[in-house]
């Protein structure tokens, strides 16, 4: 760790990926995580099946690439963390570095809360008791209590800080190269046996996986109108946004580590093939399984209700295999939860590295501990701190859902729009066009790629905001 220390000016001492498999597979851990797993799937059933997923392709081949490339090209034009990254492509922009730093600061403390709650899950199924973990009231009974979602929090944060402290190279990619493809072997091979089963009901109704399948493909345009159009479009863009970990300033911190050599439009579409694939593959491993044992009601849940309540609840219905089944579900999520969970952190630390001139080890276990602390309150504001505040959309919350809805639904949207203003009319995108095709590559979405990020997505991301106000 002794080339760790992390100066900004001095660039020969920064750590890199060492190709770019590394980086891809790294990006692809930070954007694969319970996004794809937990409302990607929930949002494709409840928004028409195939048109949702189509809508949502287009935008990740449009949108997401815009952005996601501009944030990677930033990372490894500067090689800076995002905290100064900005900065030093145009002076006035300290203030969008300061704000990518503080949304991962906010998302890191909860973020790690519910590994926690995966942490507690995987454990039960582990050890055989899945079927108590699915029954009523397992889940309130376990995040209330003051002591077991502490524990497994700092299990979760202390797992995530041994792989960062390992810095970009031993650490980040090492650990992506192991985790990731088991990701994949995993979400495979539970998705085939999602859809070989079939049930019977009580009423005798047999509903098979196959038939599942076809809620999650086939585009259902049964009452589609034009406002239930838009609120489709804005849930894929939302969702978009968060899955490929845009606006977080992680991008930023993982392209300042991409070596120059390497091709960077290719292995920003290999993201977005990666990302996207999953999200789909988690849909069939999810949807046809609810289906069969819960049928069209539940698939109402999401989030939390579904990955803690609902889907214990299937895996019990699956007989013994189901503890099975269960146990490499939430490997598997876990595996997810923590490359992004890493990621997170590891834009924190590079920022702390560069602007204070900090050791890895110092700027790691100083954010390790702010992520602690806040975690901490995260975890009491579901007993000693509780209460209940409606959010501006409507929805009831605590301490988790206000820092998630202010870091997700105000900050993020508000990061992408500057990042577009700042290179779409500041900087101008041939700036970073010319980082992208540094060593003579092919450009494919050129036009593309300036359209989006000077008019189209600065608008819709404007829209979105307004959504998240609920002024429209
Ligand atoms: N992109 C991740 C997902 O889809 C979520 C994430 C959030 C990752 C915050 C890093 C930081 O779930």
């Amino acid at each position: 760790m002794s080339n760790n220390v992390g100066n900004g000016n001095n660039e020969k001492s920064r750590n890199s990926f060492t190709g770019s498999l590394g980086f891809v597979l790294a990006a692809a851990g930070s954007a694969v995580g319970l996004g794809n797993i937990w409302r990607f799937p929930y949002l494709a059933a409840r928004d028409g099946g195939g048109l949702f997923l189509i809508v949502y392709l287009v935008l990740a081949l449009t949108f997401g690439f815009a952005l996601l490339t501009s944030e990677v090209a930033i990372g490894r034009l500067t090689k800076q963390s995002p905290l100064t990254a900005y900065s030093k492509l145009s002076t006035g922009f300290k203030s969008l570095g300061v704000m990518a730093c503080v949304v991962p600061m906010l998302i890191m403390p909860y973020y790690c809360v519910i590994g926690g709650w995966v942490v507690k899950y995987f454990l039960a199924f582990v050890t055989g008791s899945g079927s108590g973990a699915a029954e009523d009231g397992y889940f309130t009974g376990f995040i209330t209590g003051t002591t077991s979602p502490v524990i497994m929090t700092v299990i979760f944060l202390a797992l995530t800080v041994i792989v960062v402290l390992g810095g970009v190279d031993k650490g980040i990619e090492r650990f992506s190269r192991i985790v990731m493809p088991l990701l994949v072997v995993l979400i495979v091979a539970i998705s085939i046996y999602g859809l070989t089963i079939s049930h019977t009901d009580d009423n005798g109704t047999v509903r098979t996986g196959l038939e599942g399948l076809k809620v999650l493909i086939i585009p259902d345009m049964t009452g589609m109108t034009l406002p239930r159009f838009f609120s489709v479009l804005m849930d894929a863009m939302g969702q978009l946004f968060y899955s490929l970990s845009i606006a977080m300033g992680i991008m930023v911190a993982y392209g300042s580590y991409m070596r120059d050599e390497d091709n960077m439009s290719k292995s920003v579409a290999n993201i977005e093939i990666f990302d996207t694939a999953i999200a789909f593959l988690a849909g069939v491993m999810i949807i046809p399984a609810v289906y069969v044992f819960m049928g069209r009601e539940g698939m109402e849940a999401s989030g939390p209700g579904l990955m803690f309540v609902s889907l214990p609840k299937v895996f019990t219905c699956m007989g013994p295999i189901g503890n099975f089944i269960g146990a490499l579900f939430f490997a598997l999520v876990l595996f997810a939860a923590l490359t992004s969970s890493v990621s997170i952190l590891e834009a924190i630390v590079s920022s702390f590295m560069d602007k204070f001139g900090m050791s890895r080890t110092r700027a790691t276990l100083i954010e390790g501990a702010i992520a602690l602390g806040l975690g901490l309150l995260v975890c009491l504001g579901y007993n000693v701190l509780y209460f209940e505040l409606t959010l501006p959309n409507g929805a009831t919350a605590q301490i988790l859902d206000i820092m998630d809805y202010v870091s997700n639904n105000l900050m993020m949207p508000i990061v992408a729009i500057l990042t577009c203003i700042l290179i779409g009319w500041i900087i101008k995108p041939e700036k970073i066009i010319a980082e992208i095709t540094r060593n003579g590559e092919k450009f494919h979405r050129r036009g593309l790629y300036i359209v989006m990020i000077r008019f189209v997505a600065p608008i819709m991301l404007v829209v979105l905001l307004m959504k998240a106000f609920g002024i429209i």
